[in-house]
C-alpha cells in the first residue's frame, strides 16, 4: 500500500514555541515505548472506542495479507483508557512513519487518574483511509489476527501485548478481550 499519512500529519500541527506534547496512546504506543518521553500517566479520552478495524499492511500484515490493528470509532459517551506520554514535539518524525499507514493525528483533551484534563493529540485512523478494513465478528477477526504476521512480527503479539497493557491499567475492554478469548 503505497498510501502514507506521514506528509498530511506534517502539515497538521504548528509546534513553533511549544516543548512538549502530550501524546494519549491507546494499542500499541501503550505496550512498545520505543520512542523518548518526558513523563507518562494512564489517562482516559471520552467519545471514542478502540476497535480492532484498521488493516496493518506494514506492520503486522503484507499488502497481500494485512493484519488487524486498533483505531478509535466515534461513539458519543464512551471511555477509552490508555496511556499518556508528555513527548518533545520532535518525537513526532519518528511516531509519524511508524503509524504511517491511516493514521492522522487529531486534538483531543483526556483526563488523567486524578481528575486533571490537558489538550494533547492521538492517532486516529479514520473509516475513509484506504487501509480500513471495518467491523467483523470477533471469530472473524480472531481468525485474520491469529493468520497475519508482518515485519514488525505476528499479528497475534499485537493482540496479546495490548490485552496485556490493559489489564495492568485495570481496564476492562470487552471487545478487545472477547478477541483475545477467540485467538486462545
Ligand atoms: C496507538 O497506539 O495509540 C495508535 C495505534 C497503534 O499504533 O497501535
Amino acid at each position: 500500500m503505497s498510501f502514507s499519512t506521514i506528509e498530511h500529519n506534517r502539515r497538521r500541527q504548528n509546534f513553533e514555541g511549544i516543548s512538549s506534547v502530550w501524546l494519549f496512546g491507546y494499542g500499541s504506543l501503550i505496550y512498545k515505548v520505543d520512542f523518548p518521553f518526558l513523563e507518562k500517566r494512564p489517562a482516559t479520552i471520552t467519545g471514542w472506542q478502540r476497535r480492532f478495524w484498521q488493516g496493518s499492511h506494514d506492520h503486522r500484515g503484507t499488502p497481500e495479507a494485512p493484519g488487524r490493528v486498533v483505531t478509535l470509532i466515534e461513539t458519543p459517551g464512551a471511555r477509552c483508557k490508555g496511556m499518556a506520554f508528555r513527548v518533545s514535539p520532535d518525537v513526532f518524525e519518528q511516531l509519524d512513519v511508524r503509524e504511517k499507514n491511516g493514521y492522522l493525528r487529531f486534538s483531543t483533551p483526556m483526563e488523567f487518574d486524578n481528575g486533571a484534563v490537558e489538550d494533547g493529540l492521538v492517532y486516529i485512523a479514520t473509516e475513509d483511509n484506504p487501509a480500513f478494513l471495518g467491523p467483523a465478528t470477533s471469530e472473524d477477526i480472531a481468525r485474520q489476527i491469529a493468520r497475519s504476521i508482518g515485519p514488525s512480527g505476528p499479528n497475534r503479539d499485537y493482540l496479546l501485548n495490548l490485552a496485556e497493557a490493559l489489564r495492568a491499567l485495570g481496564d476492562h475492554d470487552a471487545h478487545v478481550f472477547e478477541i483475545e478469548d477467540h485467538l486462545r
